[in-house]
């Protein structure tokens, strides 16, 4: 099974972002494959609308720690899932390099999207000074530990590898540097909760995914999909992407 995420980040329109849904949705998601989008907070609700009786699941970017109260400017969980979200993306590399987002703010974020039962993508990734300086498989095990310390509830919390220098650059990792680190993370997650729990985690790949480098992703063992920032605003794209994962895992399945 493999699940792509479109994070759309902040880009578009009212108008665009229903166009991008409508998209996503009249082309057919191969089987297998889960798909959901992330729009910007005051899309969201307009494309839910568009969502209605797809398997298409809408995600939020981000949320925050608190439940209600006065924190201009903020999104709580409860109002996420309020207008139909099912997932919110926390601790994103733009979140914790241009906001400020600590790994225990990370944390607590994610405790958040939990409380109103949302399930959670939580991304981590080194930047390339750690991975020059050998330090990126420490970086992100010491990221996982922060996120996943205490929970018992990882069957709704998925983590997604994303290394921040393969972040809109165009510079995506090899399936053997994407592979290795998801092991690094699965282990971390072996460690902190238990080897069953992280035989069953979800981990996504995501940096500079596009459909021409999806299957060869895919096809390494333990990269269970993507989360797609830039090649998710062309739904071609973003649907050729799951195709190519799908085709990715079958080469997988097949090798000895
Ligand atoms: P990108 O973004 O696909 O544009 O590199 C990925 C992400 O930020 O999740």
């Amino acid at each position: 099974m493999q699940l792509i995420v479109g994070n759309w980040k902040m880009n578009g329109t009212r108008a665009s972002a229903v166009e991008l849904a409508r998209g996503v949705v009249r082309g057919k998601a191969p089987e297998g494959c889960s798909l959901a989008v992330a729009p910007p907070f005051p899309f969201l609700d307009v494309v839910k609308k568009e969502l209605e009786g797809s398997a298409v699941a809408l995600a939020a970017q981000s949320c925050a720690i608190e439940k209600e109260g006065a924190f201009t400017g903020e999104v709580s969980s409860e109002m996420l899932a309020s207008v139909g979200c099912e997932w919110v993306i926390v601790g994103h590399s733009e979140r914790r390099a241009l906001f400020g987002e600590t790994d225990e703010v990370v944390a607590k974020k994610l405790a958040a999207g939990r409380r109103a039962g949302l399930a959670v993508i939580a991304c981590v990734g080194e930047t390339l000074k750690e991975r020059d300086a050998g330090q990126h498989e420490e970086v992100v095990a010491r990221q996982v530990r922060a996120l996943l310390a205490g929970r018992k509830d990882m069957e709704k919390i998925v983590i997604a590898y994303e290394p921040v220098w393969a972040i809109g650059t165009g510079r995506v990792a090899t399936p053997e540097q994407a592979s290795a680190m998801h092991r690094r993370v699965r282990s971390t997650i072996a460690e902190s909760l238990s080897p069953a729990v992280a035989a069953k985690a979800v981990i996504l790949y995501g940096g500079s995914v596009k459909p021409d480098n999806m299957e060869s992703l895919a096809a390494m063992e333990g990269i269970d999909g993507a989360l797609v920032g830039g090649a998710s605003l062309d739904s071609r794209n973003f649907l050729a992407i799951a195709e190519n994962a799908k085709k990715g895992e079958a080469k997988r399945s097949k090798r000895p």
